[in-house]
């Protein structure tokens, strides 16, 4: 793990980092969690929670990853073993490795659809709602070889870019499509910035309108922090476990939670312009991309279908190089335990979420929906809630109760120096108290033991 060719260099880390944490959620679920929410409300609060329990919980992974050197489980472990009382079983922890694999299951087939729609945009955009509509009901009800292209399409490039290992692949993925996709929401952003709504949309994000804020808000904002910042799947611990000796930690987490939240807002920014400039509503949900913002693009005239194929690339680019950093966590497991090629593992993981991926797709057609869903709900929807809801929370909470309490205080020395005696007791009172209480709220919550 520790040759030069496995390491990342300081800006390749951030770069790949920030690539994991950018991605799906910022562009497409954040614009429409924040519409459904309210608006400048809802941003306020999840501007709160990603700074206290999100940011928190990253400073924790990152400096796992730093400490351990290796795969997350081998990471678990061998704290485990460090302990007084030995507790190898500290490993199982680390199985949040393959958290990814399940999220790889849908999240392959959504980058699917995004290159469908890049196609589709070349040979025309939908003239009105209807037919949008049509066109995104036929082809998840109807076209699943189309959706099995993709999804197969998108599984190759992003295991081959697994295949090339951390320098090689991963890294040079990254710093190209980081840069590129920042100077493509740039460029949006500027766009919106001429459009009449800007003004209308800045409001409806910036100025927050509290009676709209329900309690409900505050535990998707702690939801979507998690997603978002790529917590509770190993993904952050194995990229740090690449990172060069003496980096910064503390100033990492905070470039990444940075340019996380910065690409989020400029999506919003632009999105809400949009829908305000073209009379759509802002609360339109999941269908936000696929639906509400071909018509919009089509209304533009000429400049729409650029404008389209900028949109959906930014979108594809920043779900690879997330989609790279769900699979790299259980193919390094795979390497370092089975003494396996790098190509074998890829293969291996690629192989088992691409199928499982096929019944996901299989789960929203019209013909075959009813044999794969899970008490009425389609196996798509259930592997995302498990994943987003269940299984990212509790490898949060695992991950904040062994920095928190498990593993003792003079090992965390490194960031004390960094963030300064104040700062840090700030840091280690939210791993220890506020963010396992935040994401016990939040599981309880989904659970419907609670209801708020
Ligand atoms: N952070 C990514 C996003 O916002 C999703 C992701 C989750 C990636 C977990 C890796 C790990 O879309």
């Amino acid at each position: 793990m520790n040759d030069k060719k496995s390491q990342f260099t300081r800006w390749g880390f951030i770069f790949a980092t920030v690539g994991s944490a950018v991605g799906l959620g910022n562009i497409w679920k954040f614009p429409y969690i924040t519409g459904e929410y309210g608006g400048g409300a809802f941003v306020l609060v999840y501007l709160f929670t990603t700074l206290f329990v999100g940011f928190a919980i990253l400073i924790a992974e990152m400096f796992l990853g730093y400490f351990g050197k290796s795969d997350a489980v081998t990471t678990f472990e061998n704290i485990g073993n460090g302990l007084k009382n030995r507790k190898p079983s500290m490993k199982y922890v680390g199985f949040m490795t393959f958290n990814g694999l399940i999220i790889m299951t849908f999240y392959s087939v959504v980058i699917g659809w995004i290159l469908y729609y890049i196609y589709s945009s070349i040979n025309g955009l939908p003239k009105t709602v209807d037919e949008a509509e049509l066109e995104f009901k036929t082809l998840v009800g109807e076209n699943i070889l189309t959706q099995l292209f993709f999804h197969t399409f998108a599984t190759l490039t992003v295991l081959h870019f697994v295949n090339g290992g951390i320098k090689n692949g991963i890294e040079k993925l990254n710093n190209f499509l980081i840069p590129t996709l920042i100077f493509i929401m740039l460029s949006l952003l500027i766009y919106s910035m001429t459009l009449d709504s800007f003004a209308e949309s800045f409001k409806f994000m910036f100025y927050p309108d509290w009676s709209k804020l329900t309690s409900e808000a505050f535990i998707r904002a702690v939801g979507h922090s998690f997603f978002t910042l790529s917590l509770g799947m190993g993904a952050i611990i194995t990229y740090s476990a690449s990172i060069p000796n003496g980096t910064n930690i503390t100033k990492s987490a905070f470039s990444v939670l940075f340019f996380d939240t910065l690409i989020a807002l400029m999506a919003g920014l632009i999105i809400f312009t949009l829908l305000f400039q073209f009379g759509e509503e802002p609360s339109k949900g999941a269908g936000l991309v696929f639906i509400s913002m071909p018509v919009i693009f089509s209304q533009m005239g000429d400049i729409g279908s650029l404008v389209s194929i900028l949109f959906l690339s930014a979108l594809a680019m920043a779900g690879l190089t997330s989609a790279v950093s769900l699979v790299e966590p259980a193919v390094i497991y795979m390497i370092n335990r089975f003494k396996i090629t790098r190509f074998k593992a890829t293969i291996y993981m690629g192989t088992i979420y691409w199928f499982i991926g096929i019944f996901a797709i299989l789960s929203y057609s019209t013909t075959y929906g009813e044999i794969f869903s899970i008490f009425g709900t389609p196996l798509f929807d259930a592997l995302e809630l498990l994943t987003d809801s269940i299984l990212l929370p509790i490898s949060g909470i695992l991950i904040a109760l062994t920095v928190g309490y498990v593993m003792r205080k003079v090992d965390l020395v490194k960031l004390q120096n960094e963030m300064g005696d104040k700062i840090f007791k700030i840091w280690y009172f939210s791993i220890r108290v506020v963010s396992p209480i935040a994401i016990i709220f939040l599981i309880l919550n989904i659970l419907g033991v609670i209801q708020l």
